[in-house]
């Protein structure tokens, strides 16, 4: 097993992890980090043949709901996140609550 989550919260490669931070990935921050340590579509010859269009269709998502409405927290958001440790996949331990208004 590869822990995933651990390398991409590490701080030596992801200062404050936590963070909501566009920035990590500017072409010059990727250069600075050694290779493996961006792994969500794995690495190597047997990588997902399908990142791509998964990228391009999660975009094109986050785009067409953030046009059309605007997203926060509210009183049932949990804060921080907790994941499922049962589980080997990443999931949230119960439902995510946001708030959501139509523009
Ligand atoms: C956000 C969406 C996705 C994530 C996070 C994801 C992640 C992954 C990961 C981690 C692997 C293993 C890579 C490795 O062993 O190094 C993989 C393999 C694979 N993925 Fe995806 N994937 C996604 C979407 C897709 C889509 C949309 C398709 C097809 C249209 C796809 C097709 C495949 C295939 C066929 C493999 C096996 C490749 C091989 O063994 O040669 N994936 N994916």
């Amino acid at each position: 097993m590869v822990p995933i989550l651990a390398i991409h919260h590490d701080p030596l490669y992801y200062p404050e992890p936590n963070n909501f931070d566009p920035e990590r990935f500017d072409e010059e921050k990727i250069r600075q980090r050694p290779a493996f340590t961006f792994l969500p579509f794995g690495d190597g010859m047997r990588n997902c043949i399908g990142m791509r269009f998964a990228l391009l269709q999660a975009k094109i998502a986050i785009a067409k709901l953030i046009l059309n409405f605007e997203f926060s927290v509210c009183d049932k958001t949990t804060i921080p996140i907790e994941f499922n440790a049962s589980t080997p996949f990443l999931t949230p331990k119960s439902e995510i609550y946001l708030s959501v208004k139509k523009l």
